[in-house]
C-alpha cells in the first residue's frame, strides 16, 4: 500500500472576530490524504477557503479542530521545535508572492533554507546557485528581490522552495504572478519532479495547465470539499466529469450549476436507495417556480451583470438562486 504523505481529518478553520460580521468559518470538516507522489489539484472559487486549508495543511496555522498528519506524524500534537524540524525535512511552500525575506539577495534567500538544517555556508551557496540556473535566473543572484520583477521573484521563490528536496510541495497558486511563458517552464520542472522524484504536489490553482498537470482534483466551495475530478479537469466547466463527495456526517454540497439543473432547492423523494445508488424525485412546491442565479449578492450587492459566475468576486459568497417574478 501507498504510504500518505499527509492526511487530514476533520479539519475545522473559524476566524474569528469581534466585529459586527462576526466569526468566518473558513473550513468546515475537510478530509484529505495525499499520498507519496501524488499531484492533487485544489480548484474553487474565491474566498472558499484554499489559502486557509494550505496553511493549515503546512503546520503554519493552527486549525481550530482536527488532525494533520505529515509524514506519519501528527502535527497538532508536536512541540513547536519538532515542528520544525519536521517541515524543514519534509515539506515545502510556495505562495503567489511574498516568499521572499527582503534584506537577502535571491542566492541568500534561496540558500537559507539549508543553512537552517546546518549546512556549511559555501556549500548551501553553491547548491542555491545550481538551483537558481535550473530555473534560469542565476544572471539575478545578488539582486534583492525588489529588484526583481515579479515573475522573477516568483522564480527564486520556487529554487527556495526546491532547494532542499522536500517530500511535498504545497503551492497556493505558484504560477498567478508568472507570464505564460516562465509560468510553463515552472510547470515542466514541477511535472519532472512529480514524474522522476515522486515528489508530491497540493496545488491551488485557477489555472487549467496546472490542474491538467494533476493526478486529480479536488472542488472546494464554502470550507468544504463537494466534488473530485479526475485528470484533465477542465478548471473552466467543473460541471464535466465531476464525482460529487458525501462526507462522514452525510452531507453532500450540490455545486450551483447541478442545483439548477435538478429544478432548484425544494423538497426531493429519495425514491430509489440501493448500495452506491441514490436517486432524488424533486417534488412540486410552491417555492419551485423558475429560478435563475441572483443577479446580485446578498451579501455585498455586487452586480453580477451578464456572467454566470457561481460565487461572488468581490465577497466570496455562494451565489444563491432566486425565484423569477412571472
Ligand atoms: N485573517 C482572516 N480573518 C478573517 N477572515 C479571514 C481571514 N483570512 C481569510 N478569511 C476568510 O475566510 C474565508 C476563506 O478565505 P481564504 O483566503 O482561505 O480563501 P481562498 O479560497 O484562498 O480565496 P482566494 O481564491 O481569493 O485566494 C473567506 O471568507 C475569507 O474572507
Ligand atoms: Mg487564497
Amino acid at each position: 500500500m501507498v504510504e500518505s504523505i499527509l492526511k487530514a481529518s476533520s479539519l475545522y478553520h473559524v476566524y474569528e472576530s469581534k466585529a459586527e460580521d462576526g466569526n468566518v468559518v473558513a473550513l468546515r470538516g475537510i478530509h484529505i490524504d495525499i499520498k507519496e507522489g501524488e499531484a492533487i489539484a485544489v480548484v474553487g472559487p474565491s474566498g472558499s477557503g484554499k489559502s486557509t486549508l494550505m496553511k493549515c495543511l503546512g503546520g503554519l496555522m493552527k486549525p481550530s479542530s482536527g488532525s494533520v498528519m505529515l509524514a506519519g506524524k501528527n502535527m497538532t500534537r508536536l512541540s513547536g521545535k519538532e515542528l520544525v524540524h519536521l517541515r524543514q525535512k519534509t515539506v515545502s511552500f510556495i505562495f503567489q508572492e511574498g516568499n521572499l525575506l527582503p534584506d537577502m539577495n535571491a542566492r541568500d534567500n534561496v540558500a537559507q533554507p539549508l543553512r537552517h538544517q546546518g549546512v556549511s555556508s559555501r556549500k548551501a551557496l553553491k547548491l542555491a546557485d545550481e538551483m537558481l540556473d535550473r530555473l534560469g535566473i542565476l544572471h539575478r543572484a545578488r539582486a534583492l528581490p525588489m529588484k526583481l520583477s515579479g515573475g522573477e521573484q516568483q522564480r527564486v521563490a520556487i529554487a527556495r522552495a526546491l532547494i532542499t528536496n522536500p517530500r511535498l510541495i504545497l503551492a497556493d497558486e505558484p504560477t498567478g504572478a508568472l507570464d505564460p511563458i516562465t509560468s510553463r517552464e515552472v510547470l515542466a520542472l514541477f511535472k519532472e519532479l512529480h514524474e522522476k522524484d515522486g515528489v508530491s504536489f497540493l496545488i491551488v490553482t485557477h489555472s487549467k495547465e496546472v490542474a491538467s498537470f494533476a493526478d486529480r482534483s479536488l472542488e472546494l466551495r464554502d470550507g468544504r470539499f463537494v466534488a473530485e475530478h479526475g485528470v484533465g479537469v477542465d478548471v473552466e466547466d467543473l460541471s464535466r466529469g465531476r464525482e460529487l463527495i458525501i462526507d462522514e456526517t452525510g452531507t453532500v454540497t450540490l455545486p450551483p450549476d447541478v442545483l439548477l439543473r435538478i429544478g432548484g432547492p425544494g423538497k426531493y423523494v429519495t425514491s430509489n436507495i440501493d448500495n452506491g445508488l441514490l436517486s432524488l424525485q424533486g417534488e412540486k412546491v410552491e417555492t419551485m417556480g423558475k429560478l435563475e442565479l441572483s443577479p446580485i449578492c446578498p451579501a455585498c450587492k455586487h452586480d453580477y451583470g451578464d456572467s454566470d459566475l457561481q460565487e461572488c468576486p468581490s465577497c466570496g459568497s455562494s451565489r444563491p438562486m432566486v425565484e423569477v417574478s412571472q
